[in-house]
């Protein structure tokens, strides 16, 4: 059985006291989850926050990393550094990286190689745009987001890859895919992952839903076979809309 999992992704939002006081809250909040809680922040929070949830259920993952080892790269964060402040995880291949930063699959192929090299475990993120899914591409998108950057890993390294499902056109919108739309793609990418890794394998990988999700909507999405949690951007920023979503799973 694949581990449940509810992670935040607070994105480019909170300044540092304010992140602390999150991270704070929800270690007063989030008691005996019935699922793995990791909150992914900012490179500059990762160390404060750390500390603070010492001890808690909460994990820490940051949400990137460099292509590079180390070295002349001006602003860069290495996976190293990442995995130095106590974070165990990254979220990589984000549609906002993509998009915005110009993230390649070749460029995502290294840094996912890289964080895994340093023990981080990665939350690796793929999803299909309005018009693709409008041109029935979802499946063949997806698909060739995993070859390009992560079904090379071998079957040890693939144990540290979380998948998260994030439909762009849910992102941020308020638009969820529907718990059968979720399931029927999840159920896909469950299948890509057992032609590359077997079915054993493939059973035991977390596949996250992303977009929109809060805690209304989370129930019957998680209720679905192949969706193992979620990656929670907007409704992870208040401790009380997180904790919601954790609660989903009962
Ligand atoms: P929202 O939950 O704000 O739609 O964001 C989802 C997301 O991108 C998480 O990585």
């Amino acid at each position: 059985m694949a581990k449940k999992i509810v992670a935040g992704n607070w994105k480019m939002n909170k300044n540092l006291q304010e992140g602390i006081a999150l991270a704070k809250e929800l270690t007063e909040v989030v008691k005996n989850p019935n699922c793995d809680v990791i909150i992914g922040t900012p490179f500059i929070h990762l160390a404060s926050v750390a500390e603070v949830i010492k001890g808690s259920c909460i994990q820490l993952s940051a949400e990137n990393c460099a292509n590079k080892a180390s070295g002349a790269y001006t602003g860069e964060v290495s996976a190293e550094m990442v995995k130095s402040t106590g974070a165990e995880y990254v979220i990589l291949g984000h549609s906002e990286r993509r998009e915005y930063y110009a993230e390649t699959p070749e460029i995502l192929k290294e840094k996912v190689e890289l964080a895994l090299a340093n023990g981080l475990k990665v939350i690796f993120c793929i999803g299909e745009s309005l018009e693709e899914r409008e041109a029935n591409k979802q499946n063949e998108v997806v698909k060739a987001e995993l070859a390009g950057s992560v079904f090379h890993l071998s079957a040890e390294q693939w144990k540290n890859i979380i998948i998260a499902y994030e439909p762009i056109w849910a992102i941020g919108t308020g638009k969820t895919a529907t718990a059968d739309q979720a399931e029927e793609i999840h159920a896909y990418i469950r299948s890509c992952v057992a032609e590359v890794y077997g079915a054993e394998a493939a059973a035991e990988t977390s596949i996250l839903y992303g977009g929109s999700c809060k805690a209304s909507n989370a129930p019957e999405l998680f209720a679905k076979p192949d969706i193992d949690g979620g990656l929670i951007g907007g409704a992870s920023l208040k401790a009380a809309d997180f904790k919601g979503i954790i609660d989903a799973w009962g």
